[in-house]
């Protein structure tokens, strides 16, 4: 279901002048974005992590790979994406043959690397950790970053309004508590988190309304699953924040050289 849906997006979104528009206005540059970043997120990132020439960079689930190939750009790294959705990878490839000697990308699951161990001296996930068994996908990518490696991992959090409201557990969304925060403490793996909760919900009321200025633009185009899509989402994260129970963090992860 999830494959078939992304599968059709990244078949589409190349060609759709809608959704490039919705992008640039969302995000202020258009990167294919299918997630709740903006540029300066982006930047944030390249500066958590030092990320710069030289450095080994792995973007899990890196789609159609324009994001990938900005941090690359903008920080000299040598950068890997992985998605699974083969269209996505054969678009990223196609692209950047010009890059190859520092964009690469993969198509593959990331519940199953299939990388050898300490390949990375960064790992990447831009809003995709959502859709994979998180103790099985973070043992993964501990056993492929390099000793003294860093993760930088955007991800929230909430209810979803297709569910009960009263059976969420509020709790789970405290940045120590989220399934993501569980998982990278089974490993062991210590980490700092920035809280990005407000910063969702505005980016969610300016996602609902540029959406809804582009319907009819999407709806010329036949892509009236992509206007949806956002304005679904949209609608979704301002309610579940609005009940306080959905938060959004950039969770760190640091590593000892020696470990
Ligand atoms: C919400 S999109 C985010 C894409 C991109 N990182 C961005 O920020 O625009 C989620 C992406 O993760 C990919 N993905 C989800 N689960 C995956 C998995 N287990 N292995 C590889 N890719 C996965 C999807 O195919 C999709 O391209």
């Amino acid at each position: 279901m999830m494959l078939d849906w992304y599968t059709r997006y990244y078949q589409v979104v190349l060609d759709s002048r809608a959704n490039a528009l919705y992008c640039e206005r969302l995000a202020g540059r258009n990167l294919y974005q299918h997630d709740f970043t903006e540029m300066a997120d982006l930047d944030r990132l390249i500066e958590v992590t030092g990320m710069s020439e030289g450095q080994r960079v792995l973007d899990l689930g890196c789609g159609n790979g324009f994001i990938t190939e900005y941090l690359s750009d903008q920080s000299g790294a040598c950068c890997t994406g992985l998605d699974f959705i083969p269209e996505a990878i054969r678009q990223a490839e196609e692209r950047t043959r010009a890059k190859r000697d520092r964009l690469r990308f993969q198509e593959g699951d990331m519940a199953r690397l299939d990388f050898p161990p300490a390949s990375f001296d960064i790992l990447i996930a831009v809003d995709t950790l959502y859709f994979t068994e998180l103790i099985q996908t973070i043992g993964e990518m501990k056993r492929v970053l390099a000793p003294g490696g860093q993760m930088a991992l955007f991800y929230a959090h909430g209810w979803v309004p297709w569910e009960s409201l009263d059976a969420f557990p509020r709790d789970s969304t405290l940045p120590d508590r989220t399934p993501l925060a569980l998982a990278l403490q089974a490993h062991g793996l210590a980490y700092r988190t920035w809280d990005y909760t407000q910063a969702d919900y505005a980016h969610a009321q300016r996602k609902q309304r540029i959406a809804e200025d582009l319907r009819d633009a999407f709806e010329a185009e036949g892509n009236l699953f992509l206007y949806e899509n956002h304005q679904g989402e949209a609608v979704g994260v301002q309610r579940a924040i609005e009940a306080n129970a959905h938060t959004r963090y950039l969770y760190h992860v640091t590593t000892l050289s020696n470990s």
